[in-house]
């Protein structure tokens, strides 16, 4: 089911370009420190990290596959959720160092429902807007007959990490941080994964 098919009930909502000004820090805030260096990496040359952000936002906005709650105007958590390739492929000619790791674990995941990052904007912490944003995740998974659903999580967080295996997701891979300049305490990037009946 594409996510733009889910009935969404209130405060959530499939984002539009408006939302891009505040899905940019809630997209910064899921592994603080690496999407900045990891966008200043990837701009273009005419481009500043923030520009490249916008327009990865963008395109995922455009996509349909941005999922935020809404309060009077104001963003209180976000989403991106798609169907991970079937064969994604760890080895893109001219791929930032960065992201080999990343596409290690992506090759892992192949076939799976992706969660690629979750926010909440730190005044609506504890509402209980994440919880629910993984109920839809995990619906629009096996809504597309997935069997399993997926998500990257830095062995940093381990609010998150906790909050993923409450919810019955198990590490069933890692591999190492590759920082190029990023200074970070990390050591891991793990893949997290829950099967979906
Ligand atoms: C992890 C995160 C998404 C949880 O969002 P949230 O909307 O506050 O979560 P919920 O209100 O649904 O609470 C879910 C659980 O998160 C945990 N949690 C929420 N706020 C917390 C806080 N301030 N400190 C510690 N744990 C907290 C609790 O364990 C809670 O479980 P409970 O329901 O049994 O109490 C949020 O902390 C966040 O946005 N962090 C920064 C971005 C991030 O790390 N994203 C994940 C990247 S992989």
């Amino acid at each position: 089911m594409p996510v733009a098919d889910v009935v969404l009930d209130a405060p959530f909502k499939i984002a539009t370009l408006g939302d891009i000004d505040e899905i940019l820090p809630l997209a910064k805030s899921t592994v603080p420190g690496f999407v900045e260096h990891l966008w200043s990496r990837l701009a273009g040359e005419d481009e500043t990290a923030e520009d490249f952000g916008r327009r990865a936002q963008i395109a995922f906005v455009n996509e349909g596959n941005t999922i935020v709650a809404h309060f009077d105007g104001r963003i209180g958590a976000m989403l991106i959720s798609y169907p991970m390739a079937e064969s994604p492929n760890p080895h893109v000619p001219g791929m930032d160092e960065m992201l080999r790791p990343l596409m290690t674990l992506f090759s892992k995941a192949k076939g799976t429902w992706y969660l690629h990052g979750i926010a909440t904007d730190p005044d609506y912490f504890g509402r209980g807007l994440a919880t629910r944003l993984m109920d839809i995740a995990e619906h629009l998974g096996r809504s597309a007959g997935k069997p399993k659903i997926s998500l990257l999580v830095i062995d940093t967080n381990p609010t998150a990490i906790r909050f993923y295996e409450k919810r019955g997701y198990a590490t069933t891979a890692r591999e190492a941080v590759v920082g190029k300049g990023w200074q970070t305490a990390a050591k891991n990037w793990l893949l997290m994964e829950k099967a979906l009946h």
